[in-house]
């Protein structure tokens, strides 16, 4: 009942809605637009939120709800397309604006009874539409207008239904989160409780019953992600989880052997090590698309799995790290977003797998898994280190991944990272690597032509891989780096800095 459903339409926004609403302490999750009603009165939630979206709601193949989600007797919020939705389906009417509304306004409050209690008139609200509601449907009042928008706001009293044009969700909706705070909790009566230990108990259970008496393995990365679905699966299920680290050839210099004992000395996890470097390679050889080398990967992980599944005996569950940014950058829910990349553990799964998929991850931001992985106890080191990417150090070695080429990226990372420590800038960078390019440029050395491979420098800061910043080293910082590398890296001769954001670039160069 404590929770919020959050139907995505496909605004960009969606992800930043449910977060909100956890950061004000109520559990929410997303769910694709179309979830029938029956579906959403099953997960019992105290308020639904329809998300904005880039359509129109009057065009063909506009993304529609289920029109039976009004008549649940649930308090729904309509966000942008959420608020045109509602007007739409309720009896209203929505026409195209003579001009797109976009950036800030002044939004004044016509009707403080609801959603606008103790909110300050005048106050700056984000606006990004193209179409306006020219009609309330019957039952609604206008409560808030702006200079631009006649209809900035709506309410019905009888069912609870709220519809804002503009975005609280934003940080440029300044009074934004009060207005979300009005709709939990005054209008839907939810309650703040939801917390970091709330999830982990939530989830355990969860995980629990949903395993029953079976068994469960869980494949880990070296990353957080995959170490914080391992603790919480085996609070859920205990000896019935069995970690895999597979040494795939293409992690960072020495981390296999590091991480193996951390997992188990430190985490006491039950963890099988597998060496399969030659196989990654033996399959990777060739393969030059990003795409293709990400499903390669995702592949031959599963086939390990399932080996070592068999081994084990009648193993049902496959545990996965997957995280929110892997779900929508990989996988959208039906809509306007596209496929950025297939993240291993999401887009790269084969068909016909046979486990059943555990994701306790997968409504999560980043620092919001940092955040169970200290209410689990991982030491603070561990938490704070970069993401590194499951299919490794393939996806930043362009072209063709071969282990001599592994070894350069190798060498040349770790004088990077060694360097970034020194400098004491790993704390405030999101991540820090090297990228090996497929290409090799003329340079000179003690007199001797050289021909020779580029690498380039990746150093950014996040908040959570979504946006990126590239980061402004200081010069002096990056001719250590690139006269160690050129130094110290055999087959190496020129070193570049990559100088772009997200977007347009991505974070990994594959
Ligand atoms: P991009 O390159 O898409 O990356 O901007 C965003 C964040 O996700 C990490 N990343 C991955 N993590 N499996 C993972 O577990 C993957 O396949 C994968 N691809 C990218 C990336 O390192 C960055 O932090």
């Amino acid at each position: 009942m404590n929770k919020v459903l959050v139907l995505d339409f496909g605004s960009q926004y969606t992800q930043l809605i449910a977060r909100k609403v956890r950061e004000l302490g109520v559990y929410s999750e997303i769910f694709p637009f179309d979830t029938p009603h029956f579906r959403i009165k099953k997960e019992n939630p105290g308020a639904i939120i329809l998300s904005g979206g880039p359509q129109s709601v009057y065009e063909d193949g506009a993304p529609l709800p289920d029109p039976a989600v009004f008549n649940l007797g649930i308090p729904v919020l309509g966000i942008c397309y959420g608020l045109q939705l509602m007007a739409h389906l309720l009896g209203g009417k929505v026409v195209p604006s003579a001009k797109r509304e976009y950036g800030f306004a002044g939004l004044r409050i016509l009707d403080r009874r609801g959603l606008f209690k103790r909110i300050k008139d005048r106050s700056q609200v984000w606006m990004s539409h193209g179409d306006r509601v020219e009609k309330l449907p019957p039952g609604f009042i206008l409560t808030a207008r702006t200079m631009n928008t006649k209809v900035a706001a709506i309410e019905a009293g009888g069912p609870r239904f709220f519809g804002v044009q503009f975005h609280p969700e934003v940080i440029h909706t300044r009074q934004g989160q009060k207005i979300l705070a009005n709709f939990l909790f005054d209008q839907a009566g939810l309650k703040p409780g939801w917390s970091m230990k709330s999830f982990v108990a939530n989830k355990t259970a969860e995980v629990r019953r949903v395993v029953g008496k079976e068994k469960v393995i869980c494949g880990l990365s070296g990353g957080v992600d995959s170490l914080v679905t391992s603790l919480l699966v085996q609070r859920a299920v205990g000896k019935r989880l069995t970690c895999v680290f597979v040494d795939n050839g293409l992690l960072r210099k020495g981390q296999y052997e590091e991480l193996m004992n951390e997992f188990r000395r430190k985490l006491s996890l039950r963890v099988v090590g597998v060496e399969a470097s030659g196989l990654f390679l033996e399959r990777l050889r060739g393969v030059v698309s990003p795409e293709q080398k990400r499903k390669t990967i995702g592949r031959t992980f599963i086939d390990i799995f399932e080996e070592e599944a068999r081994r084990i005996g009648r193993v049902k569950f496959l545990a996965q790290g997957t995280i929110y940014p892997d779900v929508i950058e990989s996988a959208p829910v039906r809509g306007p977003s596209a496929t950025i990349k297939s993240h291993h553990n999401v887009g790269g799964l084969p068909r016909g797998l046979r486990f059943q998929l555990i994701e306790p991850l997968k409504e999560l931001f980043k620092d919001e898994v940092r955040a169970v992985a200290e209410e689990l106890g991982v030491d603070r080191e561990f938490i704070a280190q970069h993401p590194f990417p499951g299919p490794g150090l393939a996806v930043r070695i362009l072209g063709e991944v071969t282990r001599q080429r592994v070894a350069v990226l190798q060498e040349a990372d770790r004088i990077l990272l060694d360097e970034v420590r020194r400098a004491g800038l790993y704390h405030r960078l999101w991540q820090v690597f090297a990228v090996l390019l497929p290409v090799r440029s003329v340079g000179v050395m003690g007199d001797k032509r050289t021909y020779e491979q580029v690498v380039s420098l990746r150093l950014v800061q996040s908040v959570d891989g979504m946006t990126a910043n590239w980061y402004a080293a200081d010069p002096q910082f990056l001719e250590r780096v690139s006269t160690r590398i050129v130094n110290e890296v055999e087959g190496v001769n020129r070193v570049v800095y990559d100088i772009t954001t997200k977007p347009p670039a991505t974070i990994e160069w594959e």
